[in-house]
């Protein structure tokens, strides 16, 4: 099956007892059981679910994975990851993730003796020199978020075996549709699906979805163990917007190159990254890895902190917002929105400046897109 047909028909069937196209939401707590000690495979949501069930198959299937976990947000779904290990192991993590990744690692994990390296994933020599005897996982993200870095899948994944670590890698940014990480042999794969698998803004959740079954059990241990898991009627909503995945990526992706090229040559911006630029340092491995370049864009305009901030206050079809991955071009400040926990020192020195502004181009004309940013730049 094509991946445009996948996306809609996976694991999403007619619903056997009534024939419904779209699948029922079991909105249920618990279930009545047979008897004591029988039950027709359910007893209690936190531990399964249907709706979340053929949620979690279809998009494993999606990243042609054998094992879907879902989680009530991407934050749980890497907090569930990490409780795969213990204390004094070490990780060595991508030194620009999402903040919240940071600040769980960072600020929480750390607490339970868990000791991280921020490595630039990009550099694969980089990451082996950081290796000790306690390392036991790669946290990688690619493209990262927000200075869309990119790692070299294959040449990490080489490394992690070598190593006999977990390699985990957040694809977010990339979606199925552009990326499929076990197919470099990575081991877990992570989404937020509360940005482009559901589309629309409609809700909070993650998934980790992986071809190992020793991992896939520990994390479905973790999952009915903690229970942070999504409701029904979010699995519902996520097996919803998913169907339109393909199109929508498609449409992010045509955009974002179009609005890229536009922006990079305007007289008032100093840097953009784009992956699907040629000047971006990492656009051949982007390239080979990637069937497409998504459609997250970000840039530094001239006269630094001011400047992006009058850009961010001057938009107007787009929206200032948390979040990215919506049907609606988003805008956002990172260093005082979702990187705002990350410690000024740490972010300046990784080259998250004051001054980045950071795009989710939507998935409206892109003529309004770049009329909106015009009329936005002249006010700078
Ligand atoms: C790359 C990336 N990973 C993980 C997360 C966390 O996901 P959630 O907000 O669903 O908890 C985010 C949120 O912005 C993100 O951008």
């Amino acid at each position: 099956m094509k991946f445009d047909t996948k996306v809609i028909h996976a694991a999403i069937k007619p619903d056997t007892d009534t024939g419904s196209i779209v699948t029922p939401i079991h909105q249920t707590a618990t279930y009545v059981m047979e008897k004591v000690g029988q039950d027709k495979g359910y007893d209690y949501t936190r531990s399964a679910n249907p709706t979340r069930e053929i949620m979690e198959d279809h998009l494993a299937a999606l990243d042609n994975g054998k094992y879907g976990i879902a989680f009530s947000s991407g934050m749980a779904a890497i907090d569930s990851c990490l409780k795969l290990l213990k204390s004094g192991d070490h990780v060595i993590c991508s030194d620009d993730v999402y903040g919240g990744t940071y600040r769980l690692f960072d600020q929480l994990l750390v607490n339970y003796g868990i000791r991280f390296s921020f490595i630039d994933t990009s550099f694969p020599d980089q990451v082996e020199k950081a290796i000790t005897s306690d390392t036991r996982m790669i946290w990688a993200e690619t493209p990262t978020n927000p200075l869309l870095k990119i790692t070299d899948l294959n040449a990490i994944s080489l490394i992690a075996k070598k190593n006999n670590l977990i390699f985990a890698v957040d694809s977010t940014f990339s979606t199925p549709v552009f990326l499929r990480p076990l197919e470099f042999d990575v081991d877990l794969v992570m989404h937020s699906t509360t940005k482009y698998i559901t589309g629309h803004s409609q809700l909070i959740g993650g998934i980790v979805i992986t071809n190992r079954k020793d991992l896939a059990n520990k994390l479905r241990f973790a999952q009915k163990t903690i229970g942070a898991v999504p409701s029904p009627i979010d699995c519902w909503l996520t097996l919803l917007g998913v169907k339109t995945l393909d199109v929508r990526m498609k449409k992010h992706e045509e955009n974002a190159i179009k609005i890229a090229e536009f922006l990079d040559s305007h007289p008032k911006v100093s840097t953009l990254t784009y992956p699907g630029l040629p000047s971006h340092p990492m656009y051949d491995v982007a390239k080979e890895q990637m069937s497409g370049f998504s459609g997250m864009i970000s840039l530094e305009l001239k006269g630094g902190i001011p400047a992006g901030e009058k850009f961010l206050n001057s938009v107007k079809l787009a929206l200032l917002a948390e979040s990215l991955g919506s049907v609606e071009t988003m805008v956002l400040h990172p260093a005082s929105m979702t990187h705002g926990d990350v410690p000024k020192e740490y972010r300046l020195t990784h080259g998250l400046s004051d001054g980045l502004v950071r795009i989710s181009v939507g998935i409206e004309n892109v003529d309004d897109i770049i009329n909106d940013f015009k009329q936005a730049l002249d006010k700078v």
